[in-house]
């Protein structure tokens, strides 16, 4: 079947090619009346125009370009989820790059996203450097960056406050009479992971807890990392009684290798997540976690974006409350193990 061109539109509505691509591109010099009559033989001919060529124009492709690490972390999948829908309610389209936690691999996008043209740019990525955000700057692309910081350069940020909620947590168990916690955190090269250590650790000193570093182990953000860290701990003389992991899925790992040894959560070991993933309340016990509300980071980081971007807005930094949620994997210290 031939595909309709926007010389047939022009045809059938009696203007030149140029008034239909005007129309289409919301060139306001033309007359309400040739407005109508070319948008419906656009809509009568089921007319596409094409983007590419569009954007050769205009020079805008309404597209904006996503960095996460990982997709198949249900954590970034609500991200991304956040960031379409706000993305499509405005008329842009976004291309979602995995990273797989590699520079070389985020330096690589960054370059291909460029070159088709993206608007904005919202970054999740993991080891994004101080030098790439100078280049974006310099070359004026908007990006946000989203659940993520650069340390020493904290703009256009929406994140959750990390600290209050590592703080949140081991508070939580501490006031379950918990006294030797363990926190599994994710790698040291984000600041998400140094920031929750960071509330773990006042947590524990506000409370006249003394910090054992045996307790602090670095885990990888994945549930296969859970696991070897969990049975680490197992061997322990003195194991911790109570887990703080970074994200829900290194708390997957640590139920699995805890039931694999035949004892019970939260009988014999009480565990707070941290992300609050839809999979955490499916767990058994149902997961106790720190919400992050994935959806409405996304969501606001593109409305951020589009502010950036239509009214030159400048920098902000957005710091959202974390959340306690309380399911079933946590229970009060019990002396007997
Ligand atoms: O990079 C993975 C983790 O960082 C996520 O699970 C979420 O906690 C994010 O902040």
């Amino acid at each position: 079947m031939k595909t309709t061109t926007i010389r047939d539109v022009a045809k059938a509505a009696g203007v030149h090619p140029s008034t239909v691509s005007r129309v289409i591109n919301g060139n306001t010099n033309i007359s309400q009346d040739t407005v109508n009559k070319v948008l419906t033989v656009i809509k009568e001919l089921n007319y596409v125009p094409n983007a590419l060529a569009r954007g050769l124009k205009t020079n805008k492709l309404h597209t904006f370009g996503m960095l996460i690490p990982d997709i198949a972390n249900p954590f970034f999948a609500g991200l991304a989820r956040g960031v379409e829908n706000a993305a499509n309610e405005h008329g842009y389209n976004v291309i979602l790059c995995n990273t797989d936690y590699s520079l070389e691999k985020e330096i690589t996008y960054l370059r291909l996203l460029e070159e088709r043209r993206v608007e904005g740019l919202i970054l999740a990525n993991a080891k994004f450097q101080y030098k790439s955000i100078i280049e974006l700057e310099k070359r004026r692309l908007p990006y946000m960056l989203l659940s993520r910081n650069i340390k020493g350069l904290q703009k256009n940020s929406i994140s959750i406050d990390n600290i209050a909620g590592g703080f949140l947590a081991t508070q939580y168990l501490i006031r379950l009479g918990h006294k030797k916690i363990g926190h599994i955190a994710g790698p040291y090269n984000t600041n998400a992971t140094m920031d929750r250590i960071k509330g773990y650790k006042k947590a524990l000193q506000y409370y006249g807890i003394s910090f054992d570093k045996q307790y602090l182990s670095r885990g990888d953000f994945k549930s296969r990392g859970g696991y070897h860290i969990m049975n680490n701990y197992l061997k322990f003389d003195d194991p911790p009684t109570a887990i703080f992991t970074a994200n829900d899925l290194l708390a997957v790992g640590v139920l699995e290798a805890i039931k694999e040894k035949g004892y019970n959560v939260p009988h014999d070991f009480s565990i707070v997540g941290f992300d609050d993933i839809q999979l955490a309340s499916h767990l058994s016990p149902p997961l106790t976690t720190i919400r992050q509300p994935m959806l409405d980071m996304g969501y606001l980081a593109i409305i951020k974006l589009l502010e950036r971007i239509e009214k030159q807005i400048s920098h902000e930094n957005i710091f959202l409350k974390p959340e306690l949620i309380e399911r079933k994997s946590c229970s009060k210290y019990q002396k007997v193990k």
